[in-house]
C-alpha cells in the first residue's frame, strides 16, 4: 500500500502536461467515508455535490456504494445504465452519466467497480481517454460504501482530499477512527477532512471532533481537519421522502445552510491552488485504480 501511494505520487510529479488542453483544467477529487453506515454518506456527498454545482462548478457525482446505491432515489433519478453496462459493453460513457439538479452529472458504478481489475489494458485505456475527453469537471464526488473495502481503499488514494462522515455516537467514532487508523497505517492521505452530522448542538460537534482528534493526535500520524457539523434536522428526511435533496427541498433549513457552508469552505481557492490537478493526472489517477 505503501509503495502504491509512492507510485502514484510520482506519476503524478511526472506528468505535469494536461492530456487535452482543450478540455478544462483542474480537477479536484473528494472521497466521502465513513466507519459506520447510516451516518449520512450519501446525504453528504448529493447535497453537497449540488452546493458545489450552484456555487458554479462542473460536478460530477460517483456512486460507488455497490451495494446499495441511493443516491440516484434521493434526486429521484432512474439509471437505466451503469459502470457496468459500460464495461460489459451495453452502454457508452455518455449514456451512463446522468444529468442532476443544477447542471450537475452523475455516474453509477454498480457492479462495475468490483469488475474493474479484470480488465485489459485496452479497455481500461479506452473508458479513461473517453472520460478525459468528456471531462471538464471542476469536481468529483464519490459517495462511498461504509468501512473499508478494496474499492474505498481505492478511492481513498484516487481522491485528492477524503472526507469523513461520523455521527457523535460513540460507535459512529469509534469506527471513524478505525478508518482513520488504516489511513494511517498504510500513509494513505496526510490528513483527512471530518464532517460531524446529525449534530444536537455546536458543542456536541465540538466534542466528537475533539475526541477524534485528540486520539488521532495521540497515535497516528493522519492529521484531521475540522470540515464542519451538520445539525440533525428533520427536513433531511422530509426531502427524502420527496425524493429531492434537501438543499433543494428546503434550501433555508438549518442542515441545508451547514452544508452550502462546507461547501464553501472546500472550494476554498488556496486549497485548490495546494492540489491542483490536470486531466492528464485525473487519468493517471484512473490508471492506479484500474490498473493490474
Ligand atoms: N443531518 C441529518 N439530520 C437528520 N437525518 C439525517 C441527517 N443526515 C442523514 N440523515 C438520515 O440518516 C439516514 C442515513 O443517511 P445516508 O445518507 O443514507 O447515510 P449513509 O450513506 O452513510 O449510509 C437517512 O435516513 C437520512 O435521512
Ligand atoms: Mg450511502
Amino acid at each position: 500500500m505503501i509503495d502504491q501511494a509512492e507510485s502514484l505520487r510520482k506519476m503524478v510529479t511526472e506528468n505535469k502536461e494536461p492530456k487535452n488542453e482543450g478540455a478544462g483544467g483542474l480537477v479536484k477529487i473528494f472521497s466521502v467515508v465513513s466507519g459506520k453506515g447510516g451516518v449520512g454518506k450519501t446525504n453528504v456527498s448529493v447535497n453537497l455535490a449540488i452546493s458545489l454545482a450552484q456555487m458554479g462548478k462542473r460536478v460530477l457525482l460517483m456512486d460507488a456504494d455497490i451495494g446499495m446505491t441511493n443516491a440516484d432515489i434521493i434526486m429521484g433519478i432512474n439509471y437505466e445504465y451503469d459502470l457496468f453496462d459500460y464495461l460489459e459493453g451495453r452502454a457508452s460513457l455518455d449514456e451512463i452519466i446522468y444529468e442532476g439538479p443544477e447542471g450537475m452529472k452523475m455516474i453509477s458504478g454498480g457492479a462495475g467497480l468490483l469488475e474493474i481489475e479484470r480488465l485489459d489494458e485496452e479497455t481500461q485505456k479506452a473508458f479513461i481517454d473517453e472520460l478525459i475527453e468528456l471531462g471538464g469537471f471542476d469536481v468529483m464526488v464519490i459517495d462511498n460504501g461504509a468501512g473499508i473495502s478494496s474499492e474505498t481503499l481505492s478511492f481513498i488514494t484516487f481522491a485528492h482530499e477524503v472526507i469523513l462522515v461520523t455521527t457523535p455516537e460513540p460507535t459512529a467514532i469509534t469506527d471513524a477512527y478505525r478508518v482513520l487508523k488504516i489511513i494511517s497505517f498504510y500513509d494513505l492521505k496526510p490528513s483527512v477532512k471530518l464532517i460531524v452530522n446529525k449534530v444536537s448542538s455546536n458543542e456536541a460537534g465540538n466534542e466528537a471532533f475533539g475526541k477524534l482528534h485528540a486520539t488521532s493526535k495521540e497515535f497516528l500520524t493522519v492529521g484531521i481537519e475540522n470540515c464542519g457539523y451538520i445539525f440533525d434536522d428533520a427536513r433531511v428526511g422530509k426531502a427524502i421522502m420527496q425524493q429531492k435533496p434537501v438543499v433543494l427541498a428546503y434550501p433555508n433549513s438549518l442542515s441545508s445552510g451547514n452544508i452550502k457552508d462546507i461547501a464553501a469552505k472546500i472550494v476554498d481557492e488556496n486549497v485548490f491552488i495546494r492540489n491542483v490537478s490536470t486531466l492528464k493526472q485525473l487519468g493517471n489517477r484512473f490508471m492506479k485504480i484500474f490498473g493490474t
